[in-house]
């Protein structure tokens, strides 16, 4: 017993050879450098099980003190949708008439995005992604939860890549103010929405922005003479 009294258990851990090292790496950032953030969606049901890995997978995400401060709502219901495309559209219509600087408008451009939302009922899935800021406690009334944002943010990663690679598209979302999706959602007060994943296959002969990312170089900073 550790002295928080927690069993400890022999870690499984496979030490790979360089080269398989080598190679796996490879595969995995080629595998990575194919997602893309999808805006238009194909209609085409996907395979709920294999949704539900994916949310296994993220739940897999390290958390501050093991909290795992996260919930993922599932949201297939035609009509659950339709609420949630209207009331996005309503603030997003707010956003880029008025809310957003032009310096921000102009950011978007490239990505021809405006305050129609017709993904939020094409695609077959949206997941709802609520942090919970702290947790309900029959005696302390509030039980504290840590590093809620990074903890959250992380699983999201590990969740669009989940879907990535089980061939499933994503769109992270965000529009903000989110407050409406408690209330669609009927969620409890100490969870606030986080962010809004559609999720399904692209739609056919569907485009994406042709960007670039950036270079080893240019995000990263070494410390060190160790380069291989
Ligand atoms: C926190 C966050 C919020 C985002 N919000 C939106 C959004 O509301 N609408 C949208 O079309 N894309 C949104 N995106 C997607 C980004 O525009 C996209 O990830 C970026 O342009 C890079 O493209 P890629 O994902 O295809 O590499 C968001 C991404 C992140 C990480």
């Amino acid at each position: 017993m550790s002295e928080e009294g927690t069993v400890q258990v022999s870690l499984a851990f496979d030490r790979r050879s360089p080269e398989e090292m080598d190679a796996i790496s490879r595969e995995m950032l080629e595998r990575y450098q194919s997602r893309r953030t999808v805006r238009h969606f194909s209609t085409d049901s996907v395979p709920m099980d294999v949704v539900e890995r994916c949310i296994l997978a993220a739940g897999t995400a390290p958390s501050g003190a093991h909290k795992q401060p996260w919930c993922f709502c599932i949201i297939t219901a035609p009509d659950v949708k339709k609420q949630i495309r209207e009331a996005a559209e309503k603030e997003e219509y707010a956003n880029y008439h008025g809310r957003m600087s032009d310096r921000w408008l102009n950011d978007l451009e490239p990505f021809e995005t405006d305050h129609l939302k017709p993904h939020l009922e094409e695609a077959p899935v949206l997941i709802a992604v609520f942090r919970q800021a702290w947790e309900p406690d029959e005696v302390e009334g509030k039980k504290q939860n840590y590093y809620v944002q990074e903890s959250v943010g992380i699983a999201c990663g590990m969740l669009i890549s989940a879907l990535h690679e089980s061939g499933i598209a994503a769109l992270t979302h965000t529009p903000s103010p989110m407050g409406f999706l408690s209330e669609i959602l009927k969620r409890p007060a100490h969870e606030k929405a986080f962010l809004l994943i559609p999720i399904g296959y692209p739609s056919k002969g569907c485009k994406v922005p042709d960007i670039a990312r950036k270079s080893l170089d240019e995000i990263s900073v070494k410390f060190g003479s160790e380069t291989k």
